[in-house]
């Protein structure tokens, strides 16, 4: 009798695909990105994120408390400041919106959620960089883990519970452990944005949060080419005291976020960034994709791929849906 063998057999009901599922995702594992605009009296609608807004710190606070209660294992915090200046002021001032912002969850929600703050200078400097600029105008890998330092003081004190250095300088994760031990806050960690590629896809997130940037990240942030030079990335940031590393972005990169998986030996964490949310809302806006099946198809193949985490504009829905 031919055939067999019949895989079919275990596709026959949902109970069936349920018993033998490999992957999961589970609300707990998502992590939620929020941006909050200083001074804004409303929530300001993100034109190339539709769904998305710039909070208030009043919508903050509510989304913030709605999305715990849908499940979502964490949030994470992106400030979108009212001034801007070359060295990125607004970002260690605990004053500036991003520390408020910390300050206000963490009040609000005690430690019933993991805090996470984007430590990176892009959304505070006038040019728009990730780091300071010396006098020939190029990014100062060592000037900026200076500040890096402080913006790690500033969070922690806010209330963070994990800081997620993005810039892509080298030593960044080492600068921040050593800034955070030096006064005693060695209860904080570090989500190390290990491996971040140069990539189109994050258009929308410099709408999101405004950015002044002219001309591209390419002489800190990764080649798309290269795989290899994430490992060594990974490895440097283990060596410097990273308490989870993440692979970003995460539809593109499944390939390295496996070879990643493999080698780490903390957690990793996938962001699924600002483009990847467009894309797929552009189709379903269009009638092309079916939303709930497209993004949770998408959630399933990064943790397939070996993320244990995953940062995802659609955290809070999904939740709802897998509770
Ligand atoms: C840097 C930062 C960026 C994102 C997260 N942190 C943007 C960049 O490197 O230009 C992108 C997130 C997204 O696209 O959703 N502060």
């Amino acid at each position: 009798m031919f055939p067999s063998h019949r895989p079919r057999r275990l596709r026959t009901t949902p109970a069936m695909r349920r018993l033998v599922a490999e992957t999961t995702v589970r609300p707990s594992q998502l992590v939620l990105p929020m941006f909050v605009k200083e001074g804004a009296s409303e929530p300001v609608p993100i034109a190339t994120m539709p769904g998305v807004v710039q909070h208030t710190r009043d919508s903050l606070r509510k989304a913030a408390v709605e999305a715990v209660q849908a499940g979502v294992g964490g949030l994470m915090l992106f400030g979108v400041p009212a001034e801007r200046d070359a060295v990125g002021s607004g970002g260690v001032d605990p004053n500036g919106v991003l520390n408020v912002a910390l300050r206000d969850l963490r009040a609000e929600l005690g430690d019933e959620t993991v805090l996470m703050s984007d430590l990176c200078l892009d959304e505070f400097t006038d040019h728009g960089h990730c780091g300071v600029l010396d006098a020939d105008g190029n990014v100062d890998n060592d000037a900026t883990l200076r500040v890096y330092g402080e913006m790690a003081l500033a969070q922690a004190e806010a209330g963070a519970h994990l800081l997620g250095p993005s810039g892509m300088m080298d030593g960044q994760v080492g600068a921040v452990r050593e800034a955070l031990d030096r006064v005693g806050r060695t209860d904080v960690g570090i989500l190390a944005y290990s491996v971040k590629y140069s990539s189109a896809f994050f258009g929308p997130f410099r709408d999101a949060i405004e950015s002044q940037l002219t001309g591209d990240r390419k002489t800190y942030q990764q080649d798309p080419a290269n795989v290899r030079e994430a490992l060594r990335e990974v490895r440097l940031d283990l060596d410097e005291g990273a308490d989870l590393v993440m692979v970003k972005p995460g539809m593109l990169y499944l390939d390295v976020i496996r070879a990643v998986a493999e080698i780490s030996e903390v957690p990793v964490a996938a962001y699924q960034i600002s483009g990847e949310y467009a894309m797929v809302e552009a189709a379903v806006a269009n009638g092309w994709l079916d939303r709930r099946d497209a993004v949770l198809e998408t959630l399933t193949s990064l943790r397939r791929a070996g993320a244990d985490v995953v940062l995802t504009y659609w955290a809070a829905e999904a939740a709802g849906w897998l509770r």
